[in-house]
């Protein structure tokens, strides 16, 4: 008996020392890992109608371009409607679609009174929304006792409020149809509690919440509900992100030396989770990723070894600069 509790316990901790080791050579979650080794590739999406807001620059883009090769039909949605030209032609030039299976869709996520049109826009044109990725978002940089109570009403107005406005207007669509996903470009941020970002990782926290609800909501209508959680990534998100004071931008700069995730990567692990119709996906490098297993699954130890860090070593951490 003793010898069989002994082997069990063996292979409990030779299963553990094996799932560390892949979080630490990983720069995604176990699940994500093992989708995009033996689950669907983002071929599996080939036709299917994907609505991207905040598909100028960044991650939106880099998406975009990954759905574009994958076959994808795609509405591009931003303010600026000259970058989504950009962001068309080059899916036209790599992508495995032709002109018309793209509709450039200028929307500010922040004007509400629009959603509706735009949404009976994108069904006029495509006549279905199969995947809705509410990607547009801001960062922000300052101290929670520097931050302004405007700034905590605008980050919360775009990152959360503007989200929920769209997806109420496709949502019904959907149902309708008795069919159909939504994707959130959640953060690592909705997972911990990213310093000198209160406003930002309270946004994500709020998506978190909101969305995986609605997963559950939607878990036997045939509605996928998926939270993608990138850790750093390399984008614009630094020059347009707020600061603490109403008005300002940050106009950061990512240095290529930090520790950041390519645009292109964090693009193609996103399309494997959709693919794979995934209720939540954590994309990072580590130590951010290994970090959020930390918090997942031992949070109160997390808070005290963080609290033991210090400010200034989380926020490098946060930075990349680790
Ligand atoms: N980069 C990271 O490290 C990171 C990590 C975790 C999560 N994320 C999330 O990823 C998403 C994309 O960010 P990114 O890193 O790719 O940054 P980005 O390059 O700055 O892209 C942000 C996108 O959002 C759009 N946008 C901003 N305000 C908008 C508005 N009012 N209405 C409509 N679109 C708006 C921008 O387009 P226009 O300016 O043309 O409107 C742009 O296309 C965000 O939700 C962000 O929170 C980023």
């Amino acid at each position: 008996m003793l010898d069989f509790l002994f082997y069990c316990f063996l292979g409990i901790l030779f299963t553990y020392i094996i799932l560390l080791v892949l979080i630490l050579m990983g720069d995604c979650d176990l699940y994500l890992q093992f989708a995009s080794k033996f689950g669907k590739k983002p071929s599996a999406l080939k036709g299917k109608v994907v609505w991207i807001t905040g598909a100028s620059s960044g991650i939106g883009e880099c998406l975009a371009y990954e759905l574009a090769k994958a076959g994808c039909k795609l509405c591009l949605s931003a303010r600026r409607e000259q970058e989504l030209n950009r962001v068309k032609k080059q899916c036209l030039l790599h992508g495995n679609i032709k002109e018309e299976d793209i509709l450039v869709l200028p929307l500010d996520a922040l004007k509400f009174e629009t959603h509706s049109s735009a949404t009976q826009d994108v069904l006029k044109y495509f006549s279905k929304i199969d995947i809705l990725v509410n990607n547009a978002g801001r960062s922000q940089r300052a101290l929670f006792e520097e931050t302004s109570l405007d700034i905590d009403r605008e980050v919360i107005e775009l990152n959360v409020l503007g989200v929920l406005s769209l997806t109420k207007q496709v949502l019904p669509h959907m149902l309708e149809r008795k069919e159909g996903h939504i994707a959130v470009m959640s953060s690592i941020a909705g997972k911990l509690s990213a310093p000198s970002s209160a406003s930002y990782t309270g946004s994500k926290h709020a998506i978190q919440g909101w969305f995986s609800t609605l997963g559950v909501e939607m878990s036997d209508r045939n509605i996928k509900v998926t939270l993608l959680c990138p850790g750093p990534v390399f984008s614009n998100l630094l020059e347009t992100a707020f600061t603490g004071k109403a008005g300002e931008e940050l106009k950061g700069k990512m240095e290529s030396s930090e520790k950041r995730m390519s645009t292109p990567r964090c693009a193609e692990l996103c399309a494997l989770a959709l693919a794979n119709g995934l209720d939540e996906a954590w994309i990072a490098l580590n130590p951010v990723l290994l970090f959020t297993y930390m918090f997942q699954y031992f949070p109160n130890l997390s808070r005290v070894g963080s609290k033991r860090m210090g400010l200034k070593m989380l926020k490098k951490i946060r930075e990349g600069k680790v």
